[in-house]
């Protein structure tokens, strides 16, 4: 079967009616970034399925404009922690924390690809506004001091969860004395040495206590949450998606730009101050220790994704990819391989993930390196071609791990083999 065919299978075996799970089992609910990918998926054969995806992804928007990281649809009994361990009050009920926000960004480009201009223009014109209650959410709520980058609360807030850039910052989360007791349902679908470790599990749960106590309110968050930190996914997600935002704005005259323009002059400038002359990389930044977390990962090279690195940059970033594939096959490896937290099997610690190897790609085409691009393109095509479309690949034996036929890695063959650099 060609991959594009099989990858249309897994979209319609994965949805669930008007809404993508990114593999059975694993993760059977909806989740927020994956959505996102989803529908890129689905545009390339069903565009009015590719809109339905956001129409039930902002089903789960909160009042305040907080978009939550899953939608907990319906119940199913094969995931940890589910709707009762999060405690919102939400109908239908959500988790309690958001994740990498590519909607808008999203939305502008399947605008621009739409077949059905009709359709398209109506559907991105109804999600308008409640993407901007959740970027204003974002500034309001998560960046109120306004220094340009928003505080995050949790490693899965990142979509990285167990980078080996949170490992400083999460170990200093304090185990809840009085957290209660839990069944994983994750190892129990995978292989454990592809999974976090039991003392981050823990911690990552101590962390739903803090924000229940707080009632999620997010500048308590602020104060009281012992996990505070830039990540490079979220701001350079943010970034772009702002931009995006100020694009949709303009072309349906709902004159939001000069309000989006002041977010962005912000972001532009503090984005650009987590980079790092010596590593030739960007860098997250813990706001608990105030310093930078110098561990080069795939997120190192977003800027150029969100477009706020100057010529020069950017070349160092090129200089920078070629160091890291002169120690693996496949490109981008979630970590940098030469660090000693590399771990080429183990999740966000190493493993190539399609999704991330998009968004770098984006970047290095949209600052004239196609050849950088293409590699990453290739890379990607050829993990799908011998191991299926796994959740996450081994950066040198391309071996497939973590879930199978995953939702995002094959909706990534489908729109990015088709219409390669078209954005
Ligand atoms: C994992 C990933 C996250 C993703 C989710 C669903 O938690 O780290 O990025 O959104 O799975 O696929």
């Amino acid at each position: 079967m060609s991959l594009e065919r099989e990858a249309i299978r897994i979209l319609r075996a994965n949805d669930r009616g008007g809404f993508t799970i990114p593999t059975a089992g694993l993760y059977p609910f909806q989740w927020l970034w994956d959505a996102g990918f989803s529908a890129l998926g689905w545009m390339k054969f069903d565009e009015a399925r590719a809109w339905q995806e956001f129409e039930r992804l902002f089903e789960g928007q909160w009042a305040n404009g907080m978009l939550p990281h899953i939608v907990f649809h319906r119940p199913e009994a094969t995931y940890f922690p589910g709707p009762d361990r999060w405690g919102t009050r939400h109908t239908p009920p959500t988790s309690g924390i958001t994740q990498p926000p590519v909607v808008a960004s999203f939305v502008r480009m399947m605008l621009e690809q739409a077949e059905d201009q009709t359709l398209a223009q109506t559907k991105a014109r109804a999600l308008y506004p409640k993407i901007l209650a959740y970027h204003r959410w974002f500034k309001r709520e998560r960046d109120p001091a306004n220094t340009g980058l928003t505080n995050t609360f949790h490693p899965w807030e990142t979509g990285a969860d167990n980078s080996p850039a949170w490992d400083e910052a999460l170990a200093r989360v304090p185990v809840d004395p009085t957290l209660p007791p839990y069944t994983r349902r994750d190892t129990s679908h995978v292989d454990p040495s592809q999974r976090p470790h039991q003392a981050e599990y823990d911690r990552y749960l101590s962390l739903l206590e803090v924000y229940k106590r707080c009632d999620y309110d997010q500048l308590r968050l602020h104060r009281e949450c012992p996990f505070r930190v830039v990540s490079l996914i979220i701001d350079c997600v943010l970034h772009r998606a702002n931009r995006d935002l100020a694009w949709l704005s303009a072309r349906f005259g709902f004159g939001d730009e000069a309000e989006i323009a002041g977010w962005l002059e912000a972001s532009q400038g503090a984005i650009e101050a987590l980079w790092d002359e010596e590593a030739g990389l960007y860098y997250n930044y813990d706001r608990v220790q105030d310093a930078p977390i110098r561990v080069g990962t795939s997120a190192s090279f977003l800027p150029l994704y969100a477009g706020t690195s100057s010529p020069p940059r950017a070349e160092r970033l090129v200089r920078t990819l070629e160091s890291w594939a002169e120690q693996v096959r496949y490109l981008v490896p979630s970590t940098d391989p030469g660090h000693p937290s590399y771990e080429p099997q183990r999740y966000w610690r190493g493993p190539v993930w399609a999704i991330m190897n998009y968004l770098i790609a984006q970047g290095f085409a949209e600052y004239g390196y196609p050849e950088a691009a293409e590699r990453i393109h290739q890379d990607t095509l050829k993990l799908a071609e011998l191991s299926g479309f796994s959740e996450y690949y081994h950066p040198t034996t391309g071996a497939g791990l973590g879930g199978g036929e995953f939702s995002w890695t094959a909706a990534m063959a489908l729109w990015w083999e088709v219409s390669p650099w078209a954005h």
